[in-house]
């Protein structure tokens, strides 16, 4: 089991309770399907993501960057037991969305760029390797089910 030190959970905690989810969210989706374009065949029926511009103004993708970002609550709530509170996600990503699990990270990534162009100074290098085991974790955790 994944320990966390005091520190690490409050890290953790005040970067979300300070976390605007309709701003960042959609920020951070958007970011992959345009910096990783393999990501956009998951979303054919979400419209127009011809090009950043499409995907800048496409209103499913921002919906849907509020509901994954929401989809970390579920980790903050549960920190002790992160591998198992994904299962069902975890299943649903692999065997019906057949999403490669390479694009967790990869999504993860975005959305550490993201919270780091919001905070600007104070995503210290410590935050960030906090956030970043945080969201590992949660990775491994998403991958948990892939056979
Ligand atoms: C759906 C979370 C990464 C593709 C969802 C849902 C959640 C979620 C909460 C809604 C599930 C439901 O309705 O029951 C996450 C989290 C991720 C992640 C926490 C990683 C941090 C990805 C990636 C992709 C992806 C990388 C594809 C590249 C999808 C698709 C759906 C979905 C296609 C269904 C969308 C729809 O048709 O409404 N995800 N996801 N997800 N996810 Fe993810």
């Amino acid at each position: 089991m994944v320990k966390w030190t005091d520190e690490e959970r409050k890290v953790i905690n005040n970067i979300f309770s300070n976390l605007d989810y309709d701003d960042i969210g959609p920020k951070a989706l958007r970011r992959c399907l345009v910096v990783y374009p393999w990501t956009q065949r998951h979303f054919s029926s979400f419209g127009d993501l011809s090009s950043p511009a499409a995907i800048m103004k496409n209103a499913k993708v921002a919906a849907h960057g509020v509901k994954v970002l929401h989809g970390l609550d579920r980790a903050l709530k549960n920190m002790d037991n992160i591998k198992a509170t994904y299962t069902e996600l975890s299943i649903l990503h692999s065997e019906k969305l057949h999403v490669d699990p390479d694009n967790f990270r990869v999504l993860a990534d975005c959305l550490t760029i993201t919270i780091a162009a919001k905070m600007g100074d104070s995503f210290t290098a410590a935050t960030q390797a906090i956030f970043q085991k945080f969201l590992c974790v949660v990775v491994s955790a998403l991958g948990r089910q892939y056979h």
